[in-house]
């Protein structure tokens, strides 16, 4: 029997495999949008653990096992035994017995990683406080698609996609936090040039860079300064200033944050057509403006739309 593949960091693929998932994810794309069924997946049955509150990554992942041909079984916060302290293990344990994979949505990355130890079925992280790889596969997508230009018509031939996505220069601005690190793995891995602005204290996890800049591939470049980031880059990212398990902080973040939030002048200093992403949920006047995710260069409902087709070509690879 071949090993399970989990899939707890971007480095849990290969470039090429990553390649493979989104040329994957925009056929998938094309194939819904047509409304051709496409259940290749027939009778698997998906966990969804979640420790944490959630739309996207719950409404994407029940959806996209179900036009698959399988099933979903959502477990919310106070929906198990986890909530009352049942050990992670053991719900490894006994979870992989009834499902063919396991999401999870969870705070320490230990946590994650426990689980993948203990469970004989593949497991999916659905964000942690150090991650949240599905959200950049979608990005990613988003990104591709966007510069391949296809303009939905799959008769078109479709670009290599390590090529068009190292065509253009990456920026994040604000919280070096689970989309910051795992926007870096991205750079470390598919080779991506990166520069990422985060105040004094709140920079990226230093262990995720060191892996990242140690395949020396891409370029990692982290400055304090907004401004810098952005000049003339094309695609910009950004993320709620307190993230879930924060929020006891968020007065002190929005101090240390100002100035941080990506605004119509952020944007100007960019390049003239750079696109603007973030993983929602977001909070207008903080770290976007409404004129930015309400205007021409934000591509968040694509973005977010990418989640479904994304992870349904996870889940192909993923789920025997
Ligand atoms: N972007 C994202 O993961 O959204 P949810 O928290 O709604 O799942
Ligand atoms: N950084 C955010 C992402 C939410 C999808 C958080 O962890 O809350």
């Amino acid at each position: 029997m071949e090993k399970k593949r989990d899939f707890l960091s971007l480095f849990d693929v290969s470039d090429v495999e990553l390649a493979q998932l989104l040329r994957r994810a925009e056929e998938l794309r094309f194939l819904r949008g047509r409304r051709e069924p496409h259940p290749t997946r027939p009778g698997r049955m998906l966990a969804l653990i979640f420790e944490k509150a959630s739309t996207r990554t719950r409404v994407s992942f029940e959806v996209a096992i179900a036009e698959l041909g399988g099933h979903a079984v959502v477990l919310g916060k106070n929906d198990s035994q986890l909530g009352r302290g049942e050990p992670i293990k053991d719900t490894a344990r006994v979870m992989a017995r009834y499902c063919h994979g396991i999401m999870v949505r969870t705070f320490g990355h230990e946590r994650v990683e426990e689980l993948a130890k203990y469970s004989s079925v593949p497991v999916l992280n659905g964000l942690t406080d150090l991650l949240h790889p599905c959200q950049v596969l979608a990005d990613l997508q988003t990104v591709y698609a966007h510069l391949a230009g296809r303009a939905g018509n799959p008769s078109v031939p479709a670009p290599d996609v390590l090529p068009v996505l190292r065509s253009v220069r990456y920026a994040w601005v604000g919280d070096g936090n689970n989309m910051a690190n795992t926007w870096i793995e991205a750079a470390g891995l598919l080779g991506l040039d990166l520069a990422l602005a985060c105040p004094k204290g709140y920079e990226p996890n230093p262990e995720v860079v060191a892996r990242a800049r140690g395949t020396a591939k891409g370029k990692i470049h982290i400055t304090a300064d907004p401004r810098e980031a952005v000049a003339g880059r094309h695609v910009l990212s950004t993320d709620v200033f307190a993230s879930m398990g924060k929020e006891d902080e968020a007065e002190t973040r929005r101090r240390a944050f100002a100035g941080y939030g990506l605004d119509g002048k952020l944007l100007a200093a960019a390049d003239p057509k750079a696109v603007v992403l973030h993983c929602l949920p977001a909070h207008r006047g903080e770290e976007i403006a409404d004129e930015v995710i309400e205007g021409p260069a934000s591509l968040v409902w694509q973005e977010a739309e990418n989640r479904l087709h994304a992870q349904k070509a996870l889940l192909e690879w993923i789920l025997p």
